[in-house]
């Protein structure tokens, strides 16, 4: 069984009276340890789909299965209880606790995992390390800049070490070098732990660090 199964997946909105279908009969296998790009255009229905995948929305028709879980006959309780255990996102617009610091920020992800505080403390530890952010550890969001805010962001999702990481142009607020060590590091997670990678990006540079890159174009995906 493939780790990622998704069959006929249909999703739409419907807002001011208007319906518009996104997602149309979309078909998905993606394998455990696998890093895969996700390109198309805005709107396309990119981050629609990484909803989906994290149990954040539900599919309006078809099969979402993820790690033999299927997740889109699950409540809503059951899907909160799978993101727990399974996903870590990294958000676009990196969505950090304004009121926590940074290590807090990543703590608090693994307490809905582990109640063993010194373990926590130091994974967020290594892992605040692994981005480049050992001296800031201590600081609030507003202290600092956009690209470190993103890898606090990076550090509370792969903390986790969940199945699958879901990545909404990861490396968006980063210098060259920063992305490439950032990538380098998922990397190393994805091929030492076999976590499983989602990122979209309309970023061709990160092509090169991934097994397989797929075009959402129409409602469906196809091998770029
Ligand atoms: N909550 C929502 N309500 C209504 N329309 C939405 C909602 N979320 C997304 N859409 C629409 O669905 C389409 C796909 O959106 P999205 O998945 O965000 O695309 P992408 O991430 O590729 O830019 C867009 O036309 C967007 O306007
Ligand atoms: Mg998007």
């Amino acid at each position: 069984m493939s780790l990622v199964e998704l069959d006929g997946v249909d999703k739409g909105y419907f807002s001011s009276g208007e319906a518009t279908e996104v997602l149309k009969g979309l078909d998905l296998r993606a394998e455990k340890g696998e890093m895969l790009v996700i390109m198309g255009p805005s709107g396309s229905g990119k981050t629609t789909l990484l909803n989906l995948l994290g149990g954040i929305d539900v599919p309006d028709g078809g099969r979402v299965l993820i790690d033999g879980e299927e997740i889109s006959s699950y409540s809503a309780s059951r899907l909160n209880d799978f993101r727990r255990r399974k996903v870590g996102f990294i958000f676009q617009f990196y969505n950090l606790i304004p009121t926590l610091n940074a290590k807090e920020n990543v703590e608090l992800s693994l307490e809905t995992v582990s109640r063993d505080r010194a373990a926590n403390s130091a994974r967020a530890e290594k892992y605040l390390e692994l981005v480049g952010l050992k001296d800031k550890m201590r600081n609030f969001p507003q202290e600092l800049s956009g690209g470190e805010q993103q890898r606090v962001a990076i550090a509370r999702a792969l903390a986790k070490e969940p199945v699958l990481v879901l990545a909404d142009e990861p490396t968006g607020n980063l210098d060259g070098r920063r992305e490439d060590s950032v990538m380098r590091m998922m990397k190393e997670l994805q091929e030492g732990l076999g976590m499983t990678f989602f990122i979209v990006t309309h970023n061709h540079n990160l092509k090169k660090y991934s097994d397989r890159v797929l075009e959402l174009d129409d409602g469906k995906l196809s091998g770029a």
